[in-house]
């Protein structure tokens, strides 16, 4: 049998390293997408760097057609580009920072799945995972900006999934809590990194959502918030 396509976004971060090595593990052939990665971040024969921007839909569509190209289909799209800005509440916040959460977290994933969802509706077959994360659903004090554009990923997979479980296509997003991530540690010196999620938890569960057994798994919001949580 072919090894299946994997496109991971945001594939050099702090999660991402995680995913790429669980779905190599998995035997799968990895494309990883940032905008700095390059081959020599995951030496390993199924693994393909693939640097680009996901910041508009045509730089998105781009790498995604390259993808197609080379391998033909692309069996799951793990979407996991987001990033964090917070300490500002709502009555102090500029435009330009709330806009941004929504172009890394929201338009993103836009972007990503309107260029992934044709090929995944041909192939009448694939997997999406997108990484939300706790505080949409528990918004905190300063943190609105952040909160909002995860509450609206939430929402937009959950649309996919609907628009596309009949074509086969199963679309999932998971909440975490903290990461337990290198960057975290830095930014955190003093914090309680027991209660934090182990990346390599969130990257079985995608390696599961992509395997035979989720196959009846779509649409799902699924929170991992560290067993403490
Ligand atoms: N860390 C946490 O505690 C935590 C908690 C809850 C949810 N999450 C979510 O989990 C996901 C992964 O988090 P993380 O900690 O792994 O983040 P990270 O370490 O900051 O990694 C972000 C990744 O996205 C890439 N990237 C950023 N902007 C991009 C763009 N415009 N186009 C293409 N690639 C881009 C970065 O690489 P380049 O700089 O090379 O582009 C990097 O590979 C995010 O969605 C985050 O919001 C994280």
């Amino acid at each position: 049998m072919e090894p299946k396509i994997a496109l991971v976004t945001g594939a050099s971060g702090g999660l991402g390293t995680s995913v790429v090595k669980a779905l190599l593990d998995a035997e799968m052939t990895v494309i990883g997408v940032s905008r700095n990665i390059t081959a020599s971040d995951v030496p390993h024969p199924s693994f393909v760097a693939l640097p680009g921007s996901l910041s508009t839909l045509e730089s998105s569509a781009a790498l995604v057609d390259g993808v197609i190209k080379r391998f033909g289909r692309i069996d799951v799209l793990a979407h996991l580009v987001g990033g964090f800005d917070g300490g500002k509440p709502i009555a102090g916040s500029d435009e330009a920072s709330f806009r941004a959460m929504f172009d890394i977290n929201l338009f993103t994933a836009f972007y990503v799945l309107r260029a992934v969802l044709p090929h995944m509706r041909r192939q009448q077959g694939g997997r999406i995972i997108a990484i939300g994360s706790r505080a949409a659903e528990s918004p905190g004090p300063g943190v609105g900006a952040y909160s909002a554009s995860k509450a609206a990923i939430v929402s937009l997979i959950r649309t996919v999934a609907l628009e596309n479980g009949k074509a086969g296509i199963t679309a999932n997003v998971l909440l975490p809590g903290t990461i337990d991530t290198r960057a975290n540690r830095a930014a955190m010196p003093d914090a309680d990194t027991s209660a934090w999620v182990a990346p390599s938890s969130i990257a079985s569960l995608i390696v599961w959502l992509s395997g035979g057994s989720g196959s009846d798994v779509n649409g799902a919001v699924i929170p991992v918030y560290g067993a403490g949580g």
